[in-house]
């Protein structure tokens, strides 16, 4: 169930939809996670993070447009849904229910420390202004929101930007502070920075963001491309003058995509003296010659809303597979629980909730000096009480004897145990017998 087959690494990774993929994006994001999603020893989650976007967007229009985009980009490049679990975050009603279970654990103080918040407040400051003019409680619980998408799915490794790495450890610190409380129910992310992976410099020199208004669109049409292209800064050097690789966004940007081969025959030709015009030629075509067969899915993905959307609830169905029985144990973990089934002893207002204590047998030494031995079951109660014995060889041999034929012990052993029922007898047997046999379940 929760306890994942070992061998497989699950990758988790969360794309907040209000902008429109540009080439930065592709060559940061999507290409090496499309790549890794086809390794056989990995599990890969994607998400459209549109609650996250509701955080930093209050256009409607805006927010609709750049999910479809990002969702027809994702499969556009590659991604399998068959072979992946695609989704998007506002189809898992489990996720904001994760996120308050994981708010009642989180360290306001920790919340006060997160970057994007602290950021919003100091300039707040600077300016003068009220500490928290325009800044949301969304933004302050932005990080808590992450950690629930992160942990739902018992990810071990989250690709992300190094801007995001302080988020995956306020992730971990509270997974850790929910374990402590209610038994080990997930596993602490690890953030997976790749360095190695360019960060593609934009029209100015400067990295292709958003923010910089410098962006190449990933899917612009071929003639807009090559307009854009031709508007990438370079020096003033004439056609003849050897040019410098070093600092040329043009030259990296060619070099996300090229062979190394290719990257060299441009370095040569940089050294020669191609003319800016000329260069700028090359790397149109040889970013088009990638992106034209992905463009022309993109553009019949963009043509067929319904077809996204079919993908996308197929998506979530999948996840919730994962995501409904987790939350149900989750709700059952923190208290939240059917009256039916009867109040758990609530001694002590502090009692640790045991932890999903499996049935089975315990061993112990009492005081008498003698070793016991009792079966319980997975609620933790004693089925069986073993009397006492001299040494604990002796009672490990009966345990070992009654595991082997659990329909028998009643006969077998009457006198090494203490009397039951014929109804807690029943249920030794079945507890017995599914030691003996045990599902794939546990
Ligand atoms: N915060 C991430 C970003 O801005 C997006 C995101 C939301 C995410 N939830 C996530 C990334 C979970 C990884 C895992 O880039």
């Amino acid at each position: 169930m929760t306890s994942p087959s070992s061998k497989v690494t699950r990758y988790l990774t969360g794309i907040t939809t209000t902008g429109t993929p540009h080439l930065g994006n592709y060559v940061g994001s999507v290409r090496p996670s499309v790549q890794a999603s086809l390794r056989s020893d990995v599990q890969s989650y994607y998400f459209l993070a549109d609650y996250h976007a509701l955080i930093k967007c209050d256009e409607p229009a805006r927010i609709q447009r750049s999910t479809l985009e990002i969702a027809a980009t994702w499969l556009a490049c590659g991604l399998d849904p068959q072979r992946v679990t695609f989704y998007r975050q506002s189809d898992i009603p489990e996720i904001p229910e994760l996120t308050w279970l994981l708010t009642c654990v989180s360290a306001k103080g920790m919340l006060n420390r997160a970057h994007a918040y602290k950021a919003a407040v100091d300039k707040n400051v600077a300016r003068g202004e009220d500490p928290d003019s325009d800044v949301s409680a969304g933004l302050f619980m932005y990080p808590v929101l992450m950690a629930a998408d992160i942990v739902m799915f018992n990810a071990h490794k989250v690709p992300v930007g190094r801007d995001q790495a302080q988020h995956l450890e306020m992730a971990r610190d509270v997974a850790q502070r929910f374990n402590h409380l209610y038994g080990e129910h997930f596993v602490l992310p690890e953030a997976e920075i790749d360095d190695a992976v360019a960060l593609l410099p934009g029209l100015d020199g400067r990295k292709m963001s958003k923010s910089y208004d410098n962006t190449i669109p990933l899917f612009t049409p071929r003639p807009q491309l090559q307009k854009l292209i031709a508007g990438i800064v370079t020096d003033s050097r004439a056609p003849g003058e050897p040019k410098d690789t070093e600092g040329s966004a043009l030259f990296q940007i060619y070099q996300a995509f090229a062979s190394n081969e290719e990257t060299e025959a441009l370095r040569r030709a940089f050294a020669d003296g191609i003319a800016w015009g000329d260069a700028k030629q090359m790397l149109f075509e040889r970013i088009d010659q990638e992106i034209a067969p992905k463009r022309e899915r993109y553009e019949a993905l963009m043509a067929d809303p319904s077809q996204i959307e079919t993908i996308l609830l197929a998506g979530a169905e999948k996840a919730r597979t994962i995501s409904q029985p987790f939350m149900s144990r989750l709700r059952q973990a923190v208290g939240l629980r059917s009256l039916a089934t009867g109040a758990k002893a609530a001694a002590g207002k502090n009692t640790k909730v045991p932890k999903a204590s499996k049935a089975g047998f315990k061993q112990y030494r009492e005081r008498d000096g003698l070793f016991y031995f009792k079966l319980q079951d997975e609620q933790g109660s004693t089925l069986l009480q073993s009397r006492g014995f001299k040494t604990p060889q002796e009672a490990g041999r009966v345990i070992g004897g009654m595991q082997q034929t659990p329909g028998d012990f009643v006969n077998s052993y009457a006198d090494l145990l203490e009397p039951v029922d014929n109804q807690t007898a029943l249920s030794a047997v079945k507890v017995l017998e599914a030691l003996a046999n045990p599902t794939g379940d546990q």
